[in-house]
């Protein structure tokens, strides 16, 4: 059946996500930490160990605290129904050349999944901060390989795991332990300002 899709932002995606007393936003934001424990899950028996577990959780628990404060949002919706999110906010942290913008909380609903709306709004989150922004770095740090994929098809360079943590948190000597357990199933990413995304 054809699907009608939309990006909406600012006002709209919030009015979206708020709406039936924002059981859209909590269904997204189920989505997203499901996605986290299912990483869990399958790297429990592999490389995972508890410490990076217990990082991984805190990264989650944060995250959805913070979700009201969030920055800017991009809201994909299917139907009318919002189907998908990203949350884009400039870095406080620098020790960076340029301005730097991350885009986060990367979720599709997972009856919506492999309809490319994933990359979709990644691509809507870089034109939302390049309109604010022209002369910003883009950053994304994951710990998902879809997202990974979407990085690297949108010309996102790999950076390492330690100028991640420079960037969105300054002196890293603090997060020595956590860069050390973040390494094995991190991934991050940077788009330099100026570079176009492929058509
Ligand atoms: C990550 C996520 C947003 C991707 O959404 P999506 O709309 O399905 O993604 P897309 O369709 O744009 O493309 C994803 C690509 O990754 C691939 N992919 C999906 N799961 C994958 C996996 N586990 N390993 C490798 N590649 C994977 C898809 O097949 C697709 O590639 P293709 O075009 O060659 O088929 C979605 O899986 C999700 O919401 N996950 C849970 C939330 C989460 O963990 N977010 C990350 C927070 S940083």
């Amino acid at each position: 059946m054809y699907k009608q899709t939309e990006i909406l932002s600012d006002d709209q995606a919030r009015n979206a996500l708020d709406a039936d007393e924002g059981r859209h936003e909590h269904a997204l934001i189920i989505s997203l930490v499901e996605g986290f424990a299912e990483r869990y899950q399958n790297r429990m028996n592999t490389a995972m160990e508890d410490g990076q577990f217990r990082a991984e959780c805190a990264a989650v628990k944060k995250s959805v605290n913070t979700m009201k404060e969030r920055g800017d949002t991009i809201v994909l919706t299917e139907n009318g129904i919002p189907s998908g999110m990203a949350n884009i906010k400039k870095i406080e942290q620098q020790n960076h050349e340029r301005d730097v913008w991350e885009i986060i909380r990367i979720s599709v609903l997972r009856d919506a999944r492999g309809r490319h709306y994933g990359s979709r709004l990644v691509r809507a989150a870089v034109d939302a901060i390049r309109k604010k922004d022209a002369n910003a770095d883009i950053l994304i740090g994951t710990s998902d390989l879809a997202i990974a994929k979407i990085c690297d098809r949108l010309g996102f360079q790999g950076i390492p795991i330690e100028r991640y943590y420079q960037i969105t948190k300054g002196d890293m000597t603090p997060y020595l332990k956590e860069i050390e357990q973040a390494r094995v199933y991190a991934k991050d990413f940077l788009l330099p300002a100026g570079q176009d995304l492929p058509s």
